[in-house]
């Protein structure tokens, strides 16, 4: 047990993280899903998440357009309102990898300290940053929900890529090049990285 100057004490159960990872022939990770708005970040996850559930794989998605209905329905898009937004998030996918869960998130996510701190939080070695690489003007010409259009016209403030910044990844466990690979082969990337990092195998005892 740990001491805390605020008088909480973590309590520390009988069962251990490698018992659950054990008993679900997996072991808990994060998956974390950077880039812009419209790069494919959600459906990416959505389709590893089918891909990865109907191979028998205990799998959860964490999204940007849900997270912020209930958990961070009180932020915004300000750089302190991101960050906090990312921290939030950080500590529920922490969570639910110390479950056991294989976590994917789609959050854009864009300054490289935030992701930083939701590595350590997680841990260095489970967590994936996956960097869903497509161009400004491909997420714009996509414009899935009309954002873009909204932000050039000047009515959404601090928007990202284009009057709030993004910093991708600089080494990226994964880059998917949305524009020139398929949905398939996105997902299959993504269960392919998992397998090769060992994931998707008991741990050792
Ligand atoms: S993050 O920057 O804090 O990581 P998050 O992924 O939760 O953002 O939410 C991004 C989603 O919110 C976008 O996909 C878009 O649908 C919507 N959105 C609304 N306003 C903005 C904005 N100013 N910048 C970016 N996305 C916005």
């Amino acid at each position: 047990m740990s001491e805390s100057p605020r008088n909480i004490v973590r309590h520390e159960g009988v069962i251990s993280r490698q018992d659950r990872e054990r008993l679900l022939g997996q072991r808990g990770c994060v998956a974390w899903f950077t880039g812009l708005s419209g790069s494919g970040k959600s459906t990416v996850a959505r389709a590893a998440e089918e891909l990865l559930t109907q191979a028998g794989r205990f799998v959860y998605v964490l999204d940007g357009d849900n997270v912020r209905h209930g958990l961070c329905s009180d932020l915004g898009f300000s750089d302190a309102d991101r960050t906090e937004n990312i921290r939030r998030i950080g500590h529920v996918a922490a969570l639910l990898a110390d479950a056991g869960a294989i976590v994917l998130t789609a959050f854009i996510s864009p300054f490289r300290q935030d992701r930083a701190q939701v590595r350590e939080v997680v841990g260095e070695n489970e967590f994936l940053e996956v960097f869903v690489d497509a161009p400004i003007d491909v997420c714009e010409s996509r414009d899935p929900k009309g954002l873009y259009k909204k932000a050039r016209a000047g009515q959404i403030p601090e928007f990202t890529g284009i009057t709030s910044p993004y910093e991708p990844p600089e080494q990226p466990a994964l880059r998917l090049p949305t524009g020139q690979l398929s949905l398939a082969e996105c997902a299959a990337s993504v269960q392919d990285m998992l397998t090769q990092k060992g994931f998707l195998s008991p741990p050792a005892t």
